[in-house]
């Protein structure tokens, strides 16, 4: 796995040009030494491209059609997002899962079109609070894994996870860094059970809540590798705040905090 943390914004249905613009004018200056990007809508793609040529910031989409291309309206595929220069695409997003009926499925389906077009797929998964409450996360995560595990076959050492608590998400808390790492170790040692050595290269970020001022503290656990961020990229000056403790955990290389377990 690269020790270099990876910073992800997820900007939902926000932002403009000129928000895309503001980020461009502060990339001018000294950038952390992260990977970072920007999941922008569709339309700011092109902005994005023309933005972010010259800057530490990479830039990307929300989702992507599980479909090469055809009679699909509405629908985006990941060669058309590719052309316009981004590297990630988000897929399986519980906002898309519930709101969209995303199945394990239809995500599997989109990151083997990402791959397949140059793209760097950010899977989503995560439980929902009932599934904590029933302590049932790591069988909601298995089963969220096994159907990517089984497309995508080799082509799983080229994605990157995203755990995604439902519950953490927009609410103002996130989960804590001791149950994150714990969730974090779970699908590592999924994806290692199940896919062997491909899985060693998978970067395993967190999202949920996530701000500046809580980062480095998630930064810092173990088995993560970054973060996926919601409401504090559409904020310059935080995502950029976030950035630095990305680049503080990689230097200080900090140990884990003790994990609280995770029922199964
Ligand atoms: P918030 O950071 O706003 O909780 O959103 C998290 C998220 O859904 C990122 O994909």
């Amino acid at each position: 796995m690269s020790p270099t943390k990876l910073v992800i914004g997820n900007w939902k249905m926000n932002g403009s040009a000129g928000l895309v613009k503001e980020f461009a004018a502060l990339a001018k200056g000294d950038w952390p030494a992260c990977d970072a990007a920007l999941c922008v809508p569709y339309p700011l793609l092109a902005v994005a491209q023309g933005a972010f040529a010259v800057s530490p910031l990479r830039w990307g989409a929300q989702d992507c059609s599980a479909e090469s291309d055809g009679a699909f309206t509405g629908e985006v595929s990941a060669r058309m997002i590719r052309d316009f220069g981004a590297r990630y695409v988000i897929v399986g997003h519980s906002e898309r899962r519930s709101g969209h009926a995303d199945t394990d499925g239809h995500v599997a389906g989109k990151a083997q079109r990402a791959l397949a077009a140059g793209l760097t797929p950010i899977v989503c998964v995560g439980e929902k609070a009932e599934e904590r409450d029933g302590n049932q996360t790591a069988m909601v995560l298995r089963r969220q894994l096994l159907q990517l595990v089984r497309t995508l076959g080799r082509g799983l050492g080229s994605i990157v996870i995203a755990y995604e608590p439902v519950w953490a998400i927009g609410s103002g808390h996130p989960a804590p860094p001791g149950l994150i790492d714990d969730a974090h170790r779970c699908i590592s040692e999924i994806l290692a059970f199940h896919a062997g050595t491909s899985a060693t290269a998978v970067r395993i970020l967190y999202g949920g809540s996530v701000s500046p001022g809580n980062a480095e503290a998630i930064m810092s656990c173990r088995h993560v590798s970054g973060v996926l961020v919601g409401q504090a990229s559409l904020a310059p000056t935080a995502f950029l705040d976030i950035c630095k403790a990305a680049e503080l955990c990689q230097t200080a290389g900090l140990a884990a905090p003790a994990a609280q377990t995770i029922g199964t």
